[in-house]
């Protein structure tokens, strides 16, 4: 009898804890500018949100938002997507964002644009000035330099409180079994992604 009453109150405490912990746990929110299921932006979110410790992580992928191309006519008629209203307040609930960003012909891929206009439709301040840690990573040598550089001069114009900038190069020899292998970038990216942590 004496067993059964602590089992209870344990389990009883355990789901209480558990309860405060989503209440008071900050919220990461990861998206990477790209609708590939290979995508190397979403690998590298994934090894990155993976170095945050007690934070709940919420993972974005723009395949789960499938949206019209943003048009003037189109939204006059039609008014703004569903999915886009759900993401829209998805990002309410967020304490911090943590983006990467693939980079198609020096800028961003149309897949993360069309998104962020849709976004921007709604509430033009996407990132709701919390903090943001913003990364690119491609194949060659200046590993999205172009669209970090873009992404890093406008998000600000659109509440984004930008902790660091962080670009991978040639990330499949930078890049293996889910592990940054060089470790000037590794280590690079764990200051960064600490200094993210405090910012929360
Ligand atoms: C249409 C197109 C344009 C591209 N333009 C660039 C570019 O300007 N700079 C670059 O570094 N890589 C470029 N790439 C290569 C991408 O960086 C590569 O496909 C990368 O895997 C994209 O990131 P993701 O895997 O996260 O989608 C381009 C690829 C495509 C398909």
């Amino acid at each position: 009898m004496k067993n059964h009453l602590s089992v209870c109150i344990t389990e009883k405490l355990y789901k209480q804890v558990l309860i405060l912990k989503t209440i008071i746990m900050k919220k990461i929110i990861t998206i990477a500018g790209s609708n590939s299921q290979k995508s190397i932006n979403k690998s590298l979110l994934a090894y990155t949100s993976g170095l945050l410790k007690n934070v709940e992580v919420i993972s974005i992928d723009l395949n789960d938002y499938l949206l019209p191309i943003y048009g003037a006519d189109f939204e006059a008629e039609n008014g703004i997507p569903t999915a886009i209203k759900r993401l829209d307040e998805l990002f309410d609930t967020a304490d911090g964002f943590m983006v990467s960003l693939a980079e198609h012909n020096g800028s961003y891929a149309a897949v993360f644009k069309n998104t962020l206009d849709w976004l921007s439709r709604i509430n033009m301040k996407v990132w709701r000035e919390k903090p943001m840690l913003l990364m690119a990573t491609s194949p060659g040598g200046r590993g999205g330099a172009s669209v970090l550089q873009a992404a890093s001069t406008y998000f600000p114009f659109m509440g984004a409180d930008i902790s660091d900038t962080f670009s991978l190069p040639s990330f499949y020899e930078n890049f293996r079994e889910g592990n940054i292998i060089e470790e000037n970038f590794r280590k690079e990216l764990y200051d960064k992604t600490a200094r993210f942590s405090k910012e929360q």
